[in-house]
């Protein structure tokens, strides 16, 4: 494109060089009329000499120009490949005492471009030993470790029933020191393969009742083309392959590629890298851990980004699950199947500042309508539409009756960003949005 646009400009050059060299032939001949014939072919040879050397020289540059923007191309796009090139993205799924775990790895194992950028870890707590059995037959597709600390842990009495969360938690902790400090990875990619998830038993957690997670063909492709971004912007913490309102019919089916920002923490899979690990390690909790890493003193303001929606996301539960909470919502999430080729994408507009301006502009510039209207689908014009909240009840009323999640986890609404839930209905992008004025999040909406 450049290039044509280059060649262009040099042929425009020649064209005018040699007009210019014409016309100057001509008023010659016209202002030396006087002239004897001899001298004029004198002259003529000269001129055609000149324009020769002119043509020659003016091919040269051409040539030369030529030369020097094929070799920045490829300069650039080996600097573009290099950027995917060394790294090493680790992924750590997490089991305990269920053989499911296998569907996780068999899609894993399936997608997986190359087993040396991507190493597939199982850290196995509760040495149930069928499961162990079943993850050491994949011989050397996965590597095995096992937490050693099966002690009890001692809960206060009001939590016993929460006492699969401690042994989380410690697991979670343990299998994190593992990848960051005996194995020295500076990125690590979190599946929960998750069999003792069953166990949870808070109603109004995604992780309730998720059994186990399946991912999507482009998994690894997106991980690894988010990598650049995450390390690159100092306000992401995450990249997360979930979405809680990936629904079907909440989402933009066509876009399988479009990502977001959210300050809600997303968790279930997800890339952390290590400056956050050395940052959370030493203070981990002993449950709830989940909880705790939303909380603004963890948070510090930073946010996530993630896709747009189970329907077109990297990671899924499968649909083994049960309870209220499943059949309301997580039913309905679909496994995307569409591959999007994001390392070569221009992930830019992620990043903070660009995005900021860029998405917020979108969001306060849409039309306002009613959820009434949205629901009826008595909105005449085409295009994203906004629907405005003022108070935590309106956001409750409106996220119900459009069959969004109404939680909120440190007064971050679930999926939000800048207190802006970005939803799909009815093939139209809605943003459902506190005053432009918006002063930050409410600790004491829950
Ligand atoms: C035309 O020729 C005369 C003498 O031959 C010369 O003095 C004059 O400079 C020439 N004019 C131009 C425009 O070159
Ligand atoms: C761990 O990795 C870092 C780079 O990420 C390197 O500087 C360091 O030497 C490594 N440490 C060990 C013990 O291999
Ligand atoms: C990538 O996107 C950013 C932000 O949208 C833009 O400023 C930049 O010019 C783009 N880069 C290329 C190579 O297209």
């Amino acid at each position: 494109m450049r290039l044509k646009r280059t060649n262009l400009i040099l042929g425009l050059c020649l064209i005018t060089w040699a007009s210019v060299l014409y016309f100057a032939f001509l008023t010659h001949l016209s202002s030396n009329k006087s002239e004897t014939n001899g001298n004029v072919d004198r002259q003529i040879m000269i001129l055609e000499q000149g324009i020769s050397e002119q043509f020659k020289s003016n091919n040269d540059m051409i040539h030369d120009a030529r030369r020097f923007l094929e070799r920045k191309k490829s300069q650039e796009a080996s600097s573009h490949t290099k950027q995917f090139q060394d790294v090493k993205l680790p992924i750590l799924v997490f089991a305990c005492n269920r053989v499911s775990v296998s569907k996780c790895l068999d899609r894993l194992i399936q997608y997986r471009p190359d087993p040396d950028k991507f190493p597939i870890i199982v850290s196995q707590d509760c040495n149930h030993q069928e499961t162990t059995d079943t993850i050491k037959r994949y011989g050397s597709q996965v590597s095995l470790i096992q937490q050693p600390d099966q002690s009890d842990i001692q809960v206060p009495p009001k939590e016993k029933k929460f006492k699969g969360y401690f042994k989380i938690a410690r697991h979670y902790g343990w299998a994190l020191n593992q990848m960051f400090f005996n194995f020295n990875f500076s990125t690590v990619i979190i599946v929960e393969g998750l069999d003792f998830m069953k166990k949870k038993i808070d109603k109004n957690s995604t992780r309730a009742f998720v059994d186990d997670l399946e991912v999507a063909p482009d998994f690894f492709e997106y991980f690894l083309g988010t990598y650049p971004i995450l390390m690159r912007d100092q306000s992401l913490w995450c990249i997360s392959a979930w979405n809680d309102n990936g629904k079907e019919g909440l989402v933009d089916q066509e876009r399988p590629d479009l990502l977001y920002r959210t300050d809600f923490f997303p968790g279930l899979g997800w890339m952390l890298t290590k400056a956050l690990w050395l940052e959370l390690y030493t203070k981990w909790p002993r449950a709830y851990w989940d909880d705790w890493i939303r909380d603004p003193l963890q948070r510090k303001g930073r946010a996530c980004e993630k896709r747009d929606s189970c329907g077109h996301q990297t990671l899924c539960p499968v649909m083994a699950a049960s309870g209220m909470f499943f059949e309301k919502h997580l039913k309905y999430i679909k496994l995307n199947e569409k591959f999007v080729p994001f390392t070569k994408m221009n992930l830019s507009y992620l990043v903070k500042d660009v995005y900021d301006k860029d998405f917020i502009r979108d969001v306060y510039q849409s039309v306002i309508v009613s959820y009434q209207e949205l629901k009826d689908g008595k909105i005449a014009h085409e295009g994203p539409v906004r629907i405005v909240y003022r108070t935590k009840d309106e956001y409750k009323l409106i996220t119900k009756k459009l069959g969004l999640m109404d939680d909120f986890k440190s007064g971050v609404p679930r999926t939000a960003y800048r207190g802006i839930v970005t939803f799909h209905y009815n093939g139209r992008t809605v943003h459902l949005a506190p005053n432009l004025n918006w002063k930050g999040y409410d600790l004491t909406w829950s």
